[in-house]
């Protein structure tokens, strides 16, 4: 039917047939990567700026080109510009949308380029500038965790392994075992953007091209640190998107282990914590709920973050070199994640201001659940008992309180020499909440002074002080 219908795509000279239009469809990526109009438009400046200066278009037609791409820059601003699956993508959008504005000259854009590097080159300067804005969120969430904790410093809640109940830690400590978990997450994204920040204009379709380009130029048109070596990988690496998601992912496992804590702590059972109505929801059936949709969805989102993980590994895992259509679809996992990333990280340095600490209820966690049985041990082992036997006699004395619905602190010192006569008593104050958090001196460990040391060098790092 369409045999006698000439193809009038921008490469359409070769057929002679146009595209099925179902196909039109299957091929387009406009509505993904349209959101690349700014990284392709810098891209093609910087492109003719070096075309212009290496004397391989006239310098003013690459003024003209300059001046029509800032046009079309403002077009498609303004929502004047119609997005149509028959022209693909961004790259032939924008081309097209040149040459409206400033004629023929336009076709000496794409001189020495092809849309295989041009992609690289987009992804590269989008994804540059988002790793820069979410090393900012992470160090603004760093930020508000720790003047949290500098503000709680103080407050001693039940520390927990297994979802029991083990020795109390200060609350503060905990807060700062996340500051580090960001801390790797943000070496992570800044060792990546070392991958990312790398020029791959040039490499034409894969082999290079025949016009004297200077890469170089081009590179510090566009402030990237370096050029890529090889023009086959520099249309085919996508190593710096895989690497990015496996980071979002680990980012967003830190956050939905953290919402798994504040859903269980805002719950009637724990109330350790109060998050602020402006980020919960009721329940439309019953009312008194108050729900931590926020955290859920935070811990809900991070599947969808893995989700993309997979996809672009899946995507790159049989591809031969050098650039492929399939490698079209890397950009709804990436730019999903980027989005997801953000956004959670923002609503949770928001929410994390308004949080309510009950210090109260969390301390009376710690004096239920025999806490201090490892402390009863050391106190054996520092009055010369074995650490194995001492953990022994400790283990009977809390069967002992158990079977007469005692806490520790409640035995008398009777029933603890009956225990051993090692015990004298200063086992009190030995066993008591106070002195087992001063006396976890070890390095890293949960005592006043490591933890305020903690936050001061934090407080230096994030430039708080
Ligand atoms: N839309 C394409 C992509 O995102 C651009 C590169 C197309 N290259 C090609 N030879 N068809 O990957």
């Amino acid at each position: 039917m369409n045999d006698s219908v000439e193809n009038t795509k921008l490469w359409g000279g070769r057929f002679t047939r146009s595209t099925d239009k179902l196909v039109e469809q299957f091929n387009a990526s406009i509505d993904v990567d349209k959101r690349l109009y700014d990284a392709d438009i810098e891209g093609s400046i910087a492109h003719l700026k070096m075309m212009a200066n290496e004397g391989i278009i006239p310098k003013e037609e690459a003024g003209t080109l300059i001046e029509g791409l800032g046009k079309v820059k403002r077009q498609i601003e303004n929502h004047e510009m119609e997005f149509t699956p028959g022209l693909e993508d961004i790259h032939m959008h924008v081309e097209d949308a040149l040459t409206k504005v400033s004629g023929d000259v336009a076709k000496k854009l794409h001189t020495g380029r092809s849309r295989n590097d041009q992609v690289a080159l987009d992804v590269r300067i989008y994804l540059k500038k988002e790793t820069l804005l979410i090393l900012e969120l992470l160090s603004g969430f760093q930020k508000v965790l720790v003047k949290m904790a500098r503000k709680h410093l103080d407050v001693i809640m039940p520390g927990y392994t297994h979802l029991q109940r083990a020795q109390p830690i200060l609350f503060s400590h905990y807060l700062m075992a996340y500051y580090e978990m960001l801390c790797r997450d943000i070496q992570r994204f800044e060792d990546c953007l070392k991958r990312i920040d790398v020029m791959p204009l040039g490499a034409a379709a894969l082999a290079g091209t025949t016009y004297p380009l200077n890469r170089e130029f081009t590179r510090q048109v566009l402030s990237f640190s370096s050029v890529s070596q090889n023009s086959i990988d520099s249309v085919s690496d996508r190593d710096f998107v895989m690497e990015f998601i496996s980071h979002a992912s680990i980012c967003m496992i830190h956050l939905s282990r953290l919402s798994e804590e504040l859903i269980l702590w805002s719950s009637a059972e724990f109330s350790f914590i109060t998050i602020s109505d402006a980020f919960t929801t009721g329940s439309s059936i019953m009312p008194q709920k108050k729900n931590p949709d926020v955290a859920e969805l935070v811990r809900g989102k991070t599947g969808r973050v893995v989700g993309n993980l997979m996809s672009i590994l899946m995507l790159m895992k049989s591809l031969p070199l050098a650039y492929n259509k399939d490698m079209q679809e890397d950009k709804e996992p990436l730019f999903d994640t980027v989005d997801t990333l953000k956004i959670c990280l923002e609503v949770y340095t928001r929410m994390f201001e308004n949080i309510k600490i009950h210090k109260d209820r969390m301390l009376a966690a710690c004096s239920q659940g025999f806490l201090n049985a490892t402390d009863l041990a050391d106190y054996l082992v520092a009055k010369g008992m074995p650490f194995r036997q001492a953990h022994a006699v400790a283990g009977k004395a809390v069967a002992y309180a158990l079977e007469n619905q005692k806490e520790l602190d409640d035995l008398s010192l009777e029933e603890f020499k009956t225990l051993s006569d090692l015990i004298g008593k200063d086992v009190y104050d030995a066993i008591a909440i106070h002195t087992m958090i001063s006396k976890r001196i070890s390095y890293g460990g949960t005592s006043f002074d490591n933890v305020t040391r903690a936050v001061e060098k934090a407080e230096k790092n994030l430039g708080l002080k």
